[in-house]
């Protein structure tokens, strides 16, 4: 006796296969004809996937959009400006009724499981309380982890050391940074140095803002991945950005990508906010301000595509969808063959999970009961169609249904079958 079976789905490997459920936990994974279950969702020929999983957003700043002006330039820094002004005059209750809104946007596009940075620059900590209470009002649908983020930097703000300190005492669960806002190159080196032992000392993982700039000679990433091998930090580090390595010499590149390798650093380009920020002081050739995603791919490194912003001083859009996310980075990365079209697909799912090192996470036996049945048949579809989330499933329970799209021409046909219509 199941509490809720899933029928018939069509899994992103391709196996179709029923999906048991017992409580919070998958308890089966084969054909369950005539098995008895509390509830069934019929999910035949639609794709059935483990849950969306972002790794990199502001959720402090999100659905901010307009407060208290907007970014006229459309750069980082003025965005970083514009959000040190809205820090002034937000108010912890404003911050919790937006995230808590966004998450209801995110469990509705089966995002369920957030790494969301929390900006420590501020005497009052604000954002800081605000998500630690979000976090727990969510637990049971979203998996959030904080991350302690200097967002004016952790030397350059005078009381960002002691204030990121006091967030992770407070049980923020991840040590931030960004290096390449510090005031000088040593001095960046110099904060990740430090960030990373009290990473160590604390046995907490890293993730930073790394060298999110057009700066060829912003090489953080490289002092990164030497700090992460020096304290045996590999695999519980991430680098996020690392746009400057769009601009960087080939020839140091072919050095530094055994480095990342190596120290087994989680790379989290975010390709809506990257293609929008970078380039921004080109003429032309404008630069696209994208990581090496393909060559890092190619060498073995975790990659996975991130969010960053909805609504917020950086970025004017965004609805907490994966899939729309995926979608920019397939294209900017030209990433277009089949193969590389269905890694844009695991780089939101499986391999985000890798980078938050998220437990029981799949569509396995003993795996957590989270899952989204989508209005496609596999994984490409998925993504042409950022198709409806039909059913999301949290630990064992529906937590949100959408219909199916009812287009006039049913854009799930296949081109031949389209033109046989016209
Ligand atoms: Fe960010």
């Amino acid at each position: 006796m199941f509490d809720l079976i899933v029928k018939g789905g069509v899994l992103p490997d391709g196996r179709v296969s029923d999906i048991g459920i017992k409580a919070d936990k998958i308890a089966a994974v084969e054909d369950l004809s005539g098995a008895d279950a509390g509830d069934v969702i019929d999910a035949s020929g639609d794709l059935v996937s483990p849950p969306f999983v972002d790794p990199h957003f502001h959720m402090d700043a999100t659905l901010s959009y307009g407060l208290p002006r907007i970014n006229a330039s459309g750069t980082l820094l003025e965005g970083i400006g514009l959000w040190g002004e809205l820090k002034q005059v937000m108010t912890q209750d404003e911050v919790v009724a937006r995230a808590l809104r966004y998450c209801d946007w995110a469990a509705s596009m089966g995002l369920l499981a957030i790494r969301s940075h929390v900006d420590t620059c501020d005497d009052r900590l604000l954002g800081v309380e605000a998500l630690l209470d979000v976090r727990e009002q969510v637990k049971d649908y979203i998996d959030m982890q904080l991350v302690a983020f200097p967002q004016d930097g952790f030397y350059r703000d005078p009381t960002a050391r002691e204030n990121t300190i006091r967030a992770l005492d407070m049980g923020v669960d991840v040590v931030g940074g960004i290096p390449h806002f510090e005031r000088t190159m040593a001095d960046g080196a110099a904060s990740v140095k430090e960030l990373c032992e009290l990473a160590a000392a604390r046995g907490l993982q890293v993730d930073m803002h790394c060298d999110e700039t057009d700066d060829p000679m912003s090489r953080h990433i490289e002092t990164l991945a030497f700090e992460t091998q020096r304290l045996g930090l590999h695999g519980r580090v991430a680098g996020s950005h690392l746009t400057s390595m769009h601009s960087m010499d080939n020839y140091y590149v072919s050095k530094l990508l055994p480095l990342i390798a190596e120290a087994e650093i989680n790379v989290i380009p975010n390709p809506l906010i990257n293609i929008v920020l970078q380039g921004r002081h080109d003429s032309f050739p404008k630069r696209r301000g994208l990581t090496r995603i393909k060559e890092m791919l190619a060498m073995g490194i975790n990659v996975g595509w991130g969010q960053d912003c909805v609504l917020d001083p950086w970025y004017s859009l965004g609805t907490a969808d994966m899939l729309d996310v995926a979608f920019m980075g397939l294209h900017v990365a030209q990433m277009t063959s089949p193969d590389e079209m269905r890694t844009c697909f695991d780089m939101v799912t499986t391999h985000n999970a890798r980078t938050m090192g998220l437990k029981d996470y799949g569509l396995q036996v003993g795996a957590k009961a989270s899952l989204v049945v989508l209005d496609a048949s596999n994984p490409i579809e998925a993504l042409r169609l950022r198709a409806a989330r039909l059913h999301v499933v949290a630990n064992g329970r529906i937590v949100s249904q959408t219909p199916r799209g009812d287009a006039a021409l049913d854009l799930k046909d296949r081109p031949e079958t389209v033109r046989r219509r016209h």
